[in-house]
């Protein structure tokens, strides 16, 4: 058996309007976990897309005058390219108006009809198309004579019309036991609280068909029906591995999934109707739903309206990916709701950034630069010190593989951080410079240990801030894929023989009024 596979997903998002920050910020996430479990020796699947039908895309693409397939194609090109601008690892970017998601659509609704889960009846309520959700009386509100959903705040319309029924309700026991049996399902704890007092109030069927329009996968054997877009776009995850072919490698080696990487906005869809479809239609349960909070923009939720929407696009290009991945990940605690500013991701880059990790790259290599050849001096004969040094980041290791494990993002670089400045302050308090003419043996065991150290915490920053980190791995002649966990311990993986390139810039500081 091979438990070396991991699978990791981001949300699908809809290609309605151009990417923001919130977009970035669950890409961003996901691709960090990605990159660990390959720095960690997984074989890694990471996937992410756009999620392209329904009544929301058919909406918005009439306003814009445009076709609805070329709506789509333009937006999710967009999204597609913001993978490339993010330096995403994904391996696979899946749009649901792809024939290989079609199939698999079409394969789970016979599933769920010949497990006799669907009916046909006529459902008659509020729904939100912004949300493309189903929402009761008591989830409602007026305000400024406009009826709202309570939670997400978006403007619901009445409907009425014919549709297909997912028997949700039978499988309120199975849920809750799923829940109780696996206490990781849902994260954080917060989270799987909220989803299992919602499925304890009791679930009703779900209307999982409309035909007020067209936009979507007709249903089987009844065109007039277009499939229900969150199960059309759930269904994503496997369709990915080429589902309904369950012999394939992929779906073999990946499904289930270890991950699904989502918003707190639609924890429901996944933690509810996601694994109530599968538990119908006989498919294994993805291991954990990871729902993260709210970027927030200036204390407030961004929106259009609001005019606080922020351009992650904007953001790289002033200040960089690496900068910007570094400030959502260390100063947004994961699981709850964030605010981010421009004033905060300034001093992060300076102090975190550029002052302690750039700046201990920098003085170090500059310095085995002049006084050492531009070769990294092998030696043998470490201190009381240097092991100090280097034991406590080695010990630390399965204390980091387990906070990343569960997702416990800020204190990982916490934790990492704190291995940069205690470098840099070991680097200060030895004082290489003085040693150069009395003892040279020593001031070679300094540098080795440093950059041993520099090493390692490179390793663990690789998945966080990737781009910078291939930059001082060029400058010691390593190559990206000795980027393991595993040569953390191996200290013949420097080269002691080449001479060191030259290093690039890694993070510029950022001045006040930039
Ligand atoms: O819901 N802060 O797509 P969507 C943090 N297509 N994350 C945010 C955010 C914010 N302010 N705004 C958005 C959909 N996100 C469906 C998903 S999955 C089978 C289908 C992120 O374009 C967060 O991950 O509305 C959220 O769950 C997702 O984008 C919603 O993206
Ligand atoms: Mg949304």
């Amino acid at each position: 058996m091979n438990n070396k596979n991991f699978y990791i997903t981001t949300p699908i998002y809809y290609p309605s309007g151009k990417p923001h920050m919130g977009h970035a910020y669950s890409s961003i996430v996901a691709d960090i976990f990605a990159r660990f479990k390959r720095v960690e020796g997984y074989n890694v699947l990471f996937v992410t897309g756009t999620d392209e039908h329904g009544q929301k895309i058919e909406k918005e693409a009439k306003k814009n005058n445009k076709d609805t397939k070329i709506f789509c194609d333009e937006l999710s090109n967009k999204f597609k390219t913001l993978t490339k601008i993010l330096n995403l690892s994904n391996d696979d970017f899946i749009r649901t108006t792809e024939v290989r998601h079609h199939n698999s659509v079409i394969e789970i609704w016979n599933k769920l009809v010949d497990s006799g889960d669907i009916y046909l009846d006529k459902y008659s309520g509020w729904y939100s198309v912004s949300d493309e959700a189903f929402y009761d009386e008591d989830e409602i509100e007026l305000q400024e004579g406009k009826k709202i959903s309570k939670t997400s705040g978006s403007s619901v319309e009445w409907v009425e019309e014919e549709s297909y029924f997912f028997k949700l309700s039978s499988w309120e026991k199975k849920l809750l036991e799923h829940y109780k049996k696996n206490s990781e399902f849902i994260l954080p704890t917060s989270r799987k609280n909220e989803v299992i007092s919602f499925v304890e109030k009791g679930l009703k069927d779900l209307s999982i068909s409309r035909t007020s329009f067209s936009w979507g996968i007709p249903v089987p054997k009844n065109s007039k029906h277009v499939i229900y877009v969150w199960l059309d776009a759930l269904t994503n995850y496997i369709s990915a591995l080429n589902f309904p072919d369950t012999d394939n490698e992929k779906y073999k080696n990946f499904w289930p999934a270890d991950v699904h990487i989502i918003g707190k906005d639609i924890l429901r869809f996944h933690a509810v109707f996601w694994p109530a479809f599968l538990l119908a239609a006989k498919l294994p349960l993805p291991k954990k739903i990871f729902g993260h909070g709210w970027i927030l923009s200036d204390e407030k939720k961004m929106s259009k309206s609001l005019g606080n929407i922020l351009d992650p696009i904007e953001i790289i290009e002033k200040y960089g990916v690496d900068q910007l991945r570094y400030y959502l990940v260390k100063e947004v605690s994961l699981g709850n709701d964030g605010s981010i500013s421009m004033d905060n991701l300034k001093n992060c880059i300076n102090n975190d950034l550029a002052n302690n990790f750039g700046n201990l790259c920098q003085r170090v290599f500059s310095f085995i630069k002049k006084n050492c050849n531009n070769r990294i001096p092998e030696n043998k004969n470490n201190n009381e010190i240097d092991k100090k040094l280097l034991d406590n980041l080695n010990k630390n290791i399965p204390n980091l593989i387990n906070l990343m494990n569960k997702q416990n993002l800020n204190e990982y670089i916490k934790m990492v951080v704190g291995f940069s400045f205690e470098a840099n302050k070991y680097f200060n308090d030895s004082e290489p410079w003085a040693l150069k003419k009395s003892d040279q043996a020593r001031m070679n065991s300094i540098l080795n240990t440093v950059t041993q150290q520099i090493k390692n915490i490179s390793i663990l920053l690789y998945p966080i801030i990737p781009n910078s980190v291939k930059k001082v791995f060029n400058t010691i002649n390593i190559n990206e894929s000795d980027i393991k966990i595993s040569n953390i311990l191996n200290q013949n993986i420097l080269n002691y023989k080449i001479e060191l390139k030259d290093l690039e810039i890694l993070f510029t500081k950022i001045e006040n009024d930039n």
